[in-house]
């Protein structure tokens, strides 16, 4: 195997490893005799042990790439103990200044030397060729147009769904994602039944979008946000998560989206999620981040004209009772977005009588204090209580401001 990759260019490797686990996958669930490849993987995994077990006994370890203590685990166990291990073995010897070394190692090879690896590489070759191993756009097509059967049952939809989302990671595959028609195809599984397929087809939504302005602007056509804001009120917790991320991927940096979001009237969502106490504490977490990033982005580009979201008292005071929190991440999180709203335009004196700031960052400032004496999560805690006093020095800041020049 690793002259294989020595042989072959980085870029593959990383996609053979890809390609590989999903045809694995695939070649299980299938019904595929595995037990047959992955013979063959041990055979060869084998081999390549004995060959490194034995340029160990002469001495020359400088065949060794790395000799970190992963690589010898792999070996230790006489060859790959599983495809992935053999995959993730791949990925991290991926690198050009390895592979270059590697290649004058194999300059220094006796002849004999010199055949066994000819060998390998012959043997790694046919294994290759055995698999003929599909292209990533050839495997989100075929993933594509098993969603596209309404009679596949759910168990394989959802793997359908699972390759694609590990499939639209790299920018390129997503950017390929609409041509090939699976935009439209995981946007139309917002809508099935089952939670599962629903929670799955948010994810894939999510990642494609993430940091990607042309999808961004492809899921905004097809219309997905609205139904995305509804699936966040989802009685389940994780197709309410998923929901959430991608909606927060879709509108990030993005005004048409933002505005969007307020169209399709996601602040209620919002603040309806923060204001609801018996709500789990993880989908309140993916809503403050997506309130504090909204606002970054606002002040950012204080050329547009702020939402009325962001003046909504009932809205801020649902964020600032946030502070109040048993949970110390929550906290935080809500710290950042009162951070980042307090310097959008309300006036402070809405923080202080209305939603009661004053006293919340006084309680927190007690509270950190104590778990900082108490040395539990200490450090933790101070930062915290570092980002607290910040913020308290802006909201004072303000506060002084606004009696100054009142509006
Ligand atoms: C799978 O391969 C093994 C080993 O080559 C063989 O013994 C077995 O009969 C095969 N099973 C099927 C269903 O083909
Ligand atoms: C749809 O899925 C069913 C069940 O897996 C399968 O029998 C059928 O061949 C598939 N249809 C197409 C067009 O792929
Ligand atoms: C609060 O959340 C719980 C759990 O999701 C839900 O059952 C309840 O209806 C929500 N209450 C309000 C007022 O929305
Ligand atoms: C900020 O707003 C201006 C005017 O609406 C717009 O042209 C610009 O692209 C925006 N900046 C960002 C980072 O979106
Ligand atoms: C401090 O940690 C201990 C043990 O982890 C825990 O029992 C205790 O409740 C913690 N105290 C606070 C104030 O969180």
């Amino acid at each position: 195997m690793r002259l294989m990759i020595a042989f072959t260019t980085i870029a593959a490797a990383a996609a053979a490893a890809l390609a590989l686990s999903i045809f694995a996958a695939r070649a299980s669930a299938d019904g595929l005799n595995k037990s047959a490849s992955t013979g063959l993987y041990w055979s060869t995994a084998k081999e390549e042990g004995d060959l490194v077990a034995k340029a160990d006994a002469a001495g020359d370890s400088s065949l060794l790439w790395d000799d970190d203590d992963e690589n010898h685990r792999d070996f230790d166990a006489g060859g790959f103990s599983s495809l992935d291990g053999m995959l993730q073995w791949a990925i991290g010897h991926s690198d050009p200044s390895k592979l270059k070394e590697a290649a004058k190692d194999v300059q220094r090879l006796s002849p004999d030397e010199l055949k066994k690896r000819h060998m390998e590489i012959k043997a790694c070759q046919e294994l290759m060729e055995k698999l003929k191993m599909p292209s990533d756009a050839q495997l989100m097509r075929i993933a594509i147009d098993d969603l596209k059967n309404s009679s596949l049952p759910s168990e394989d939809r959802l793997r359908a769904l699972e390759e694609l989302s590990t499939l639209v990671e790299p920018i390129d595959n997503a950017n390929e994602l609409h041509k090939l028609g699976g935009l439209i195809i995981v946007i139309k599984q917002l809508n099935h039944p089952e939670q599962e397929v629903r929670t799955a087809s948010a994810l894939i939504l999510g990642k494609a979008c993430q940091n990607n302005p042309v999808v961004q602007k492809q899921v905004l056509e097809l219309d997905a946000l609205a139904k995305l804001i509804k699936m966040a009120r989802s009685e389940f917790v994780e197709e309410a998560i998923k929901a959430l991320f991608a909606i927060s991927a879709l509108i990030r940096n993005n005004f048409v989206g933002q505005e969007l979001f307020y169209a399709e009237a996601g602040e209620l969502m919002i603040q309806d999620i923060l204001s609801n106490s018996s709500i789990d504490i993880r989908i309140q977490k993916k809503s403050v981040l997506l309130v504090a990033d909204l606002a970054e982005c606002q002040l950012e580009n204080g050329s547009n004209p702020e939402p009325l979201f962001f003046h909504n008292r009932f809205f801020l005071r649902s964020v600032v009772d946030l502070l109040a929190s048993v949970d110390l991440d929550l906290q935080e999180k809500a710290l950042y977005a009162v951070k980042n709203l307090l310097q959008l335009r309300t006036e402070a004196l809405v923080f202080k009588e209305f939603c009661g700031l004053d006293a919340a960052l006084e309680k927190m400032r007690q509270q950190l204090q104590q778990l900082v004496m108490e040395e539990n999560d200490s450090e933790y805690a101070k930062d915290v209580e570092t980002l607290r006093g910040e913020v308290e020095r802006i909201f004072i800041g303000k506060l002084n401001k606004d009696t100054q020049f009142p509006t």
